[in-house]
């Protein structure tokens, strides 16, 4: 067995976990001299909900972000999360934006995607796989691990298999709601690592919530896992990842060794310590992530997800219902086809809960979302639906098969017309991208951006003016 390796998610899931995906560049860039040395798989900083969270509330633009990481971080692979069809929004774009977001990614620094599609329908990734080979980045294509009687060990054998065909370089196990426990996860990369191609690296991504985390990481490894997800211990652990120090103290000396040198990794954990009191003064980060939340163990029903349920319950003044909507959680989720919960499936699921509790009938009131769903507006459900319910929620609509992107009903728009668009606020081929995606939240940075600019300008102007010899 070779040495274990570990991909660093201080940079993005750690503070999409615990600080609402808040860190800034200028609170990354002093760490990158020390974790470029580190010798980690790669360093994920990129994607997921970072590109929003940067032009929404940080007024950054996420391009700028990765330019200057990649400066920053020449010896160590860059990697991002790419929602497959969805790039990093929450509709389906056509194949063309797909491409051109791809292309740019691997342009501006990324190295490693990290593909992966709610429903684990492979035709939402097969654009994003396609282009990643393209323009030469390593394609990692994630199994959205989740738990149903779908979704036994042979569906996600079978499912890596595919994906390795399709181009996958790696293949990731992502639990993202912490449902894997350690035994199974030993078994599970026990048999990907048998089925698949020595060639072929297994990379596993959990969280700590339920406290497993630790655990699950160990166990896969002792099975054979290549790749470990792990976040320094200042943003590590509870909803985030497991503590990368405590991996690489507990492998140090073993078969497995990491070869990462502790020292290296306390200097970078000093710096982000202060990063993380910082965000807890401002009152974004809150201290209760930290938890261990045994209630995904109990009801097999993500952390965030049951806090959403909460609250609509409060809002519904029916506090006193969650019970009965976590016993109706699972049921909904059998007649919808047993979807993994992960955005958005997870709030369809919880939604429709609520509705089916609170009206006191079942699927009498049904948000477009779940039609949608039960329309095949976001690909293909992993096991038949309930064809009953399917008739209540939708009546006779016709229900696509093709891929989402391709039905002309859903309205997918191309490259070209997002760069007319866009219009006077272009300045870089990447701006279309930032506006294809978030239109409003980017014409906002834009003009943002362009009053910036025109305040530059006038001040250089005034001070070349006062320069002048009178
Ligand atoms: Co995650």
């Amino acid at each position: 067995m070779g040495k274990v390796m570990i991909t660093e998610t201080i940079l993005r899931d750690a503070h999409q976990s615990q600080a609402a995906t808040r860190m800034r560049t200028e609170d990354m860039l002093p760490a990158c001299d020390v974790l470029d040395k580190v010798g980690y798989y790669s360093l994920e900083c990129w994607g997921g909900a970072t590109f929003d969270s940067c032009l929404r509330f940080l007024n950054e633009d996420p391009w700028e972000r990765l330019r200057k990481l990649k400066a920053a971080l020449p010896n160590t692979k860059l990697q991002m999360l790419f929602r497959g069809q969805n790039i990093l929004g929450y509709r389906h774009y056509a194949d063309d934006v797909v491409d051109e977001f791809v292309r740019l990614s691997i342009k501006n620094g990324i190295d490693v995607i990290r593909i992966f599609d709610a429903l684990n329908d492979p035709r939402n990734l097969e654009a994003c796989i396609k282009a990643t080979k393209k323009y030469g980045g390593i394609c990692e294509v994630a199994l959205s691990y989740t738990i149903s009687p779908v979704h036994t060990e042979e569906y996600f054998v079978e499912l890596a298999l595919k994906l390795e065909k399709m181009g996958a370089d790696n293949i990731c196990i992502k639990d993202m709601a912490n449902l894997l426990l350690p035994y199974d996860a030993y078994s599970l990369v026990k048999k990907l690592k048998q089925a698949l191609r020595p060639t072929t690296l297994v990379h596993l991504h959990t969280h700590n919530t339920t406290g497993t985390g630790d655990m699950v990481n160990l166990k896969a490894i002792e099975a054979g896992v290549d790749i470990v997800d792990c976040a320094l211990s200042p943003m590590g652990n509870g909803t985030s990842q497991p503590a990368t120090e405590s991996l690489v103290a507990t492998l140090r000396g073993t078969e497995y060794d990491t070869g990462i040198d502790l020292n290296l990794l306390t200097q970078a954990t000093d710096h982000f310590r202060g990063v993380a009191q910082k965000l807890t003064e401002q009152g974004i980060l809150d201290p209760k992530v930290l938890k261990v939340d045994v209630n995904t163990l109990k009801y097999q029903v993500p952390g965030g997800m049951l806090s959403n349920l909460i609250n609509q319950l409060k809002q519904a003044g029916k506090s006193d219902k969650l019970y009965e909507v976590l016993a109706e959680v699972p049921r909904v989720r059998k007649d919808f086809g047993y979807p993994p919960l992960v955005t958005p499936t997870s709030q369809i699921v919880g939604t429709q809960a609520v509705m089916n509790v609170i009206t006191g009938e079942r699927y009498k009131m049904n948000p477009k979302e779940s039609q949608g769903l039960m329309a095949g507006e976001y690909g293909t459900l992993p096991a038949p639906v309930n064809e009953e319910v399917r008739k209540k929620i939708i009546g006779d609509r016709k229900v696509i098969t093709c891929r989402p992107v391709d039905d002309p009903h859903y309205g997918a728009k191309h490259l070209d017309e997002f760069r007319k668009e866009i219009g006077q606020y272009y300045t870089q081929e990447e701006d279309v991208l930032s506006y294809a995606l978030f239109p409003q939240v980017a014409e906002k940075f834009f003009i943002a951006r362009q009053a910036s600019q025109l305040k530059l300008d006038n001040s250089v102007r005034d001070e070349k003016n006062n320069a002048m010899p009178i």
